[in-house]
């Protein structure tokens, strides 16, 4: 299709520029031309300004400028094919389609985004009638305002073969096939396909409906049933809530990519506009590049269960081959067990940001994922793990870029292994990346140790944290069911304590399974209860007159609850047990390569590398130390 200067023109004589962006910023006239707020940029006095008769907008304050078309490309996100529809409907204009074939292709398309309109104000109809009564409880227990449903567009298909197929009857019934509405195999009447379900509508970058998403109400399977993919809906090529995340993302210069539907708008409702979702699979090149069109770092907020993780590194090993200077990708991490609607609708929006502010950089993430896939103990883990590594940055095309990743692996490497090039602040070095990875950096002031803490820093670390986390879960026994499966690899490791770990996994085991329960949860007097059955009685007490480890989490739940510091202390409670996973590779590998000093040493050799790769420890031993020390300032 081409489109000559002189059309091009036209167009843009027949828009008026200040009514397209007075949909999105409040404009003032000023003399012959327009002033607003920047949609671009976020400012309080205006420096933007509209020329309606040249067709331009500028912005003193950020440069931003052009015409009406990449107004619509720039501030809505569109493709400039999209946007010069768009203009062109609202301009009654006619894009020329020279191609008889294209047009004929552009002609079914339409009337298929008819067809799926039409669907979807039947399904938001159906919503609001007698039939949706259940569906409406569900959304308003999910904690959804009539804003937001109406907002999202969110509907009900009824739970009937025969549905939406009667009431679009009218419509030729190839056509409702075709958008994926109904099902027909072989020569058996067709049937609808969604029954029983929450309906989200799908829409394309200029916000028509292409597609639906068809939630279970409560539990069952599959949770999700999506619509095929159609000649409109291609899910490697669709990122839900797009058409509303691009003008958003220009606010507030991010986008998040989350998991769900789910996610994206209840965190819409917590005023996260900028969020998008991938259809239930992985995230293609093609997302991946349309994000970038957006910012240079989209944020990937991907669940904290392993099938979230797993997810994230898809993401990332895709995201390598396509980088270029100025683009990467962040990463954010959950709280474990949570996804982004639970975490913002049981701790509010300020949970999220913190999360937000916490973003990883993808080398950071690479180098997080690999030093934890596998210990480090012996040399050839090691070179295993720089393998690993360079493996990753081989894949990226973009030469440059490779360099530097293979020049910085290389350097963390050689700081962890060898002793740093550069002297070091101690503490500093831990951190995995600039950003600092999870608050760990190292304040500008350190602050003295206090008397109680010297004390407890001599106890041998592992038992500290360990009572510590029991404490914790004594306390909180909601920390005990989050995060069972990493305690449960500490039973055999848990030196003295082991009973009690047990019997703490076993109750929140049997807590989580007994359906007779599942209405009350497991709080401290309960948890008693069940460990004293069990006759832990005399073990507890042992923990508690060893007194009281300085952590944050072993302090009591305030009588009124304070959901901020409890989201901290869920969160030192996490870092606690990260602490206890990495704290005994450290020992382990220290304790090895001592033996081989001591071993080269007898042999009369030097032992000169031996003896660096031990200071290096040990100094990373020191750090983590100091990590967990760090943990216990913030308890107050
Ligand atoms: P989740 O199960 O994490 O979604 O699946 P969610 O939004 O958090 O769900 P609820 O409603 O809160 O329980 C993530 C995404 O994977 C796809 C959907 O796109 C879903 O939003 N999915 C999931 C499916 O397509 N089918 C399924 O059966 C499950
Ligand atoms: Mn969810």
């Amino acid at each position: 299709m081409t489109l000559t200067p002189q059309w091009l023109d036209e167009l843009r004589s027949r828009i008026t520029l200040s009514t397209l962006i007075g949909r999105h910023v409040k404009v003032q006239r000023a003399g012959r031309e327009y002033k607003a707020c920047c949609p671009f940029h976020n400012e309080k006095t205006p420096s933007f300004t509209i020329n309606d008769e040249k067709g331009f907008y500028h912005c003193f304050g950020c440069g931003a400028h052009g015409d009406a078309i990449r107004f619509m490309t720039d501030h809505q996100g569109l493709g400039f094919m999209d946007a010069v529809k768009e203009l062109a409907s609202e301009a009654g204009m006619a894009v020329p389609a020279p191609d008889p074939r294209a047009a004929q292709a552009a002609v079914a398309r339409a009337s298929l985004h008819d067809v799926c309109q039409a669907a979807q104000d039947w399904f938001a109809a159906q919503l609001g009638s007698a039939l949706g009564e259940q569906a409406r409880a569900y959304l308003k227990a999910r904690g959804l305002t009539a804003e937001t449903i109406q907002r999202f567009g969110i509907g009900f298909a009824p739970d009937s073969r025969t549905g939406i197929k009667s009431a679009l009857g009218s419509i030729n019934e190839d056509l409702l096939i075709e958008a994926g509405l109904l099902i027909k195999v072989d020569d058996k009447p067709s049937y609808d396909r969604f029954r029983g379900r929450i309906m989200i509508p799908i829409r394309d970058p200029r916000g028509r409906v292409i597609a639906f998403g068809g939630r279970i109400l409560g539990q069952g399977e599959p949770k999700y049933l999506n619509s095929p993919d159609t000649p409109l809906f291609d899910k490697g090529r669709t990122l839900y809530n797009l058409h509303l995340a691009a003008p958003a993302s220009r606010q507030s210069g991010r986008v998040v990519v989350v998991e769900g539907y789910m996610d994206v708008i209840a965190l819409a409702q917590a005023g996260f506009g900028e969020c998008v979702a991938p259809l239930g699979t992985a995230l293609t090149e093609h997302q991946i590049e349309r994000l970038w069109k957006m910012v240079d770092r989209p944020l990937l907020c991907f669940d904290g269960d392993g099938a979230g993780q797993k997810a994230a590194m898809r993401a990332a090993s895709r995201a390598l081959p396509l980088l270029r200077p100025g683009l990467s990708l962040g990463f954010v991490s959950l709280p474990a067990g949570q996804d982004p609607d639970d975490l913002v609708r049981a701790s509010g929006p300020g949970a999220f940001t913190a999360c937000i502010d916490r973003a990883t950089g993808l080398l950071d993430h690479l180098w997080t994922h690999e030093l934890n896939a596998a210990p480090l103990t012996s040399p050839e883990a090691r070179a295993g793990l720089k393998a690993r590594l360079n493996a990753h940055a081989d894949t990226i095309a973009d030469g440059d870029i490779k360099a530097l990743y293979r020049r910085e692996i290389g350097q963390r490497f050689s700081d962890m292994f060898f002793g740093a090039r550069q002297p070091q602040t101690p503490g500093a070095a831990f951190r995995p990346g600039a950003k600092g990875q999870k608050g760990w950096q190292r304040r500008d002031e350190p602050v003295p140790p206090s008397e109680e803490l010297r004390e407890f820093s001599r106890q041998p670390m592992s038992d500290l944290i360990l009572r510590g986390v029991l404490h914790g879960v004594l306390h909180r026994p909601a920390l005990l069911m989050r995060h069972s499966e990493a305690l449960s690899e500490f039973v055999g490791l848990a030196e003295g304590w082991a009973d009690l770990l047990d019997a703490m996994l076993d109750a929140s085991h049997a807590h989580s399974i007994q359906p007779d329960d599942a209405a009350e949860t497991l709080d401290t007097a309960r948890l008693m209860t069940i460990l004293q059955d069990k006759g832990m009685a005399d073990t507890i007490d042992r923990l508690k007159s060893g007194g009281r480890p300085p952590f944050s989490f072993c302090t009591a739940v305030q009588a009124e609850k304070d959901e901020a510091r409890e989201i901290r202390i869920a969160g030192d409670f996490a870092e606690a047990i990260e602490v206890m996973t990495t704290r005994p590779r450290l020992v382990a590998a220290l304790s090895e390569v001592t033996r081989r000093f001591e071993a080269d040493l007898a042999e009369n050799d030097s032992g000169d590398g031996l003896f660096l790769e031990q200071q290096q420890l040990r100094a990373r031993k020191q750090q983590f130390d100091q990590r967990l020390i760090e943990l216990t300032e913030r308890s107050a």
